[in-house]
């Protein structure tokens, strides 16, 4: 087929791999974690006597992604799609692409073929692929590991023996548009924090499943020469595909730092000074601290800093009896992505009702945070020494934190 101009257009990855993906520059809110920056959506193209697509876009974006196979290929040409991972982020243009392309066959894990069926009811039989299972493409081989619960129980990862490609589907991604597709292209800061903001917004409830999934990435000791996540830039320098792995090996195992995460949320503003001063507190025994202020602060942002954390200190006001509703919400969030090792507190403001207390106990403690100091609570307005228990809070919970640390 004669190919014609197209809008948008295919990017090489190596020899006979291209990115065919989308780039979400509007993305402003990901089921609930705030991407400022955009993301992108990877799906590749792998030219082999077996023309295969790995992964798709979102629905909306099929037109995209089109385009950049059409400036390769006729899109009719696709004999294989291998589905990583059933997230509609990347299978949401699945069925439309079935219909359109009629490739010989849509692989995917034993759990994905289930996941694709309950999402699109297809009406195709799609081929399930077992742990550990080879795709042969005439000329390459792409050999399928299993990564449930990274993200999803239908989760696999695949390697692609002759470019030495692995496609990794959520691990290793972020939520970053950018022109440029390699991470060695990207300010190393900007990484850094989206690597760190990915992982603890949707990775960090499977940091048992990473742990073992990294150490039998190891022993196969695979020849990698590009990690090609889902998500954000692609890992094309040895040096880049070590900062990876050495990054998710620390983001799993949590240790503690000397660093503290304040959240509160204030009607009047008694709350707001005491997080101030309770800040001063682990200030002074020596720890950092971050105080974000839930009238504002995005909920994905708090998991992020905690990440690294080693104390969370929480203070929130009474509202008709309950917990003011701001901390209810970043509160349900965090809990449900289970940050581990952590040390807190409690402090607050109320008028009539301590209810808020009450919650803000049971958020921590089912978060299985120990509690080392007792709450602090204020009718009304703080006086100098209610501001001085905030004080002592404070630095109490930055002494048991650096005593954790040494
Ligand atoms: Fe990018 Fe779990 O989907």
């Amino acid at each position: 087929m004669k190919l014609t101009p197209q809008p948008f257009l295919a990017q090489q990855v190596t020899d006979k791999v291209y990115w065919v993906g989308a780039v979400d520059w509007s993305l402003q809110d990901f089921h609930g974690y705030r991407t400022e920056r955009g993301s992108t959506y990877n799906a590749f193209l792998i030219l082999a006597d077996k023309i295969t697509l790995v992964d798709t876009v979102k629905k909306a974006m099929l037109p995209e992604m089109l385009a950049r196979i059409a400036s390769l290929i006729d899109p009719a040409e696709i004999d294989y799609i291998v589905s990583h991972h059933a997230e509609m982020d990347h299978s949401g243009c699945l069925p439309e692409l079935i219909d359109l392309a009629k490739p010989e066959k849509v692989f995917a894990s034993t759990n994905g073929v289930k996941a694709l069926e309950q999402h699109f009811h297809l009406g195709t039989p799609l081929t399930a692929v077992e742990n550990g299972g080879k795709i042969d493409l005439g000329n390459m081989t792409l050999t399928c590991v299993e990564t449930r619960m990274i993200h999803w129980p239908d989760s696999m990862i695949s390697f692609l023996d002759k470019e030495g490609v692995l496609f990794a589907q959520d691990a290793f991604g972020m939520h970053l548009a950018t022109s440029e597709l390699f991470a060695d292209q990207q300010p190393r800061h900007i990484l850094q924090w989206e690597l760190e903001k990915y992982y603890a917004n949707i990775v960090l409830p499977y940091s048992t499943f990473v742990a073992k999934a990294l150490a039998g990435l190891r022993a196969l000791q695979l020849p990698i020469k590009v990690i090609a996540p889902d998500h954000g830039p692609l890992y094309r320098t040895a040096e880049d595909i070590g900062w990876v792995l050495e990054q998710y090996d620390r983001m799993v195992a949590q240790t503690p730092t000397k660093k503290a995460v304040v959240i509160f949320d204030s009607m009047w503003g008694s709350t707001e000074l005491m997080a101030r001063v309770v800040a001063e507190g682990l200030k002074h025994a020596g720890v950092s601290v971050k105080v974000l202020s839930m009238h504002g602060a995005a909920r994905s942002d708090v998991i992020t800093e905690l990440l690294n954390a080693g104390a969370l200190v929480v203070g929130s006001c009474t509202m008709n009896n309950e917990i003011f509703p701001t901390m209810a919400d970043v509160l349900t969030y965090v809990r449900g992505l289970k940050p581990a090792n952590l040390i807190g507190g409690i402090f607050g403001s109320f008028g009539w009702s301590q209810n808020a207390f009450k919650a803000l106990h049971d958020y921590l403690t089912s978060m299985k945070v120990e509690l080392v100091a007792e709450p602090v609570k204020v009718q009304f307005v703080p006086t100098k020494d209610d501001l001085m228990k905030c004080f002592a809070l404070g630095e109490t919970i930055g002494t048991a934190l650096c005593a954790r640390c040494k």
